[in-house]
């Protein structure tokens, strides 16, 4: 068999595995013995002519959903019955396919967000068509990023600030939280760069950090934004890769609290915590960063609480998720994980998932995944960026 043949049949046995793990999932509406034998008949020729086959409506939302379900190292995956489906995948056929991406981008934004009852979302555009570039992508890690420069702001920004400011972006300043413009490629060539939240900064909702008994944190104005958007991972569903298909669900406040806001490569602030409660930071033995890190978390909860904004603390997501796999396990499905990451970086050992193992096979056919960036080696003035 040539390659091509290999791969239309990788693609087949890759659908094949997809309605074949839908089945097993009786309360949802799986498609019966005979209606997935005649579905994959047809995509059986939809590939022998296209080379591809486009998902129902239906397989397009179910599939988003068991992505969510199989990603080894999410800790919310509990909720993944409730992920609201955005079908984007014409919108690139439009004329004037930037405004309206942005448009269903903005409008993802806001109603995720729901005034702070946040939704998980995922907005699917375009899938990959063997042989071509890809239609749309976007360069930026998450829709809502602070970047980096020297010395100020988020350190894990740098390349990409250094990249955006190499293609013309300039910044109003170049603060701590200076949010990162938006840039597309289109069928893998650089789009204009937008910084849509410079003209309408509302659209950034962001959660100013108190402390619940020490008044003196806030004059140390850390804050961070509400909805984490992962806009550039690709989602596969049967095969069928979707290259760019942003998503959302809520915080859990260890990623702000125990990592973005702490790390030493990030925004490393635990010892100006500990100076506001005036502990002695010369010795590392009287745990001040241990201190530091359980009231910066105390303070990060404290406040979306108080902001009204839905966030999960590594305590409520670690039992919600210790149940639903007790529960899948009684359907007899196992759900798959990576101890690493659904251990929370902070007090792992009180949470269920420190005392249990995970199967960490990663499920090829159904899953969300990384792609290597369009933007790292893209150069506007030279040759054709394609990575095919
Ligand atoms: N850890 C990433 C961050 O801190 C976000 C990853 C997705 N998190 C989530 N709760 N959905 O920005």
């Amino acid at each position: 068999m040539n390659s091509e043949a290999n791969q239309q049949e990788a693609l087949i046995q890759e659908a094949a595995a997809f309605l074949a793990s839908w089945r097993a999932h009786p309360n949802a509406q799986p498609p019966s013995d005979e209606e997935c034998s005649n579905r994959l008949e047809a995509i059986r020729v939809q590939i022998a002519k296209t080379g591809t086959y486009v998902h129902t409506a239906r397989e397009l939302e179910f599939g988003a959903r068991l992505a969510w379900k199989n990603s080894n190292r999410c800790i919310g995956r509990h909720l993944w019955k409730s992920l609201e489906v955005r079908d984007c995948r014409e919108l690139h056929t439009e004329e004037n396919k930037e405004e309206r991406t942005i448009e269903a981008l903005k409008s993802h934004m806001v109603d995720a967000f729901r005034d702070g009852k946040i939704k998980s979302v995922v907005s699917v555009f375009a899938p990959r068509i063997p042989g071509q570039p890809d239609p749309v992508r976007m360069a930026n890690h998450q829709l809502i990023r602070y970047a980096g420069f020297d010395g100020a702001g988020d350190p894990d920004s740098l390349t990409i600030t250094a990249h955006f400011l190499r293609v013309g972006w300039k910044p109003k300043e170049q603060g701590d939280f200076t949010p990162l413009p938006w840039q597309f490629f289109w069928d893998e060539w650089p789009g204009a760069v937008h910084d849509v939240f410079h003209h309408q900064p509302e659209l950034i909702q962001e959660v100013h950090l108190t402390h619940p008994e020490n008044p003196a944190f806030e004059a140390l104005k850390l804050k961070w934004y509400a909805l984490p958007v992962l806009s550039d991972l690709a989602l596969k569903i049967g095969g069928i890769v979707y290259p760019f298909a942003p998503f959302n669900g809520y915080y859990m406040g260890t990623e702000i609290g125990a990592r973005n806001l702490a790390d030493t490569g990030r925004y490393n602030a635990l010892e100006a915590v500990a100076n506001c409660f005036d502990w002695d930071t010369s010795d590392d033995r009287t745990l001040w960063k241990d201190r530091a890190l359980v009231e910066l978390n105390r303070a990060v909860l404290h406040s979306f609480d108080q902001a009204g904004i839905s966030i999960g603390d590594h305590h409520n997501l670690g039992a919600n998720f210790e149940s639903f796999c007790q529960h899948e396990s009684g359907e007899n499905r196992v759900v798959p994980g990576d101890w690493t990451w659904l251990n929370p970086p902070l007090s792992g050992p009180q949470t269920p998932q420190f005392h249990r193992d995970y199967d960490n096979t990663v499920c090829e056919h159904t899953n969300f995944f990384y792609q290597p960036t369009l933007w790292e080696e893209a150069k506007p003035s030279s040759g054709c960026p394609f990575h095919l």
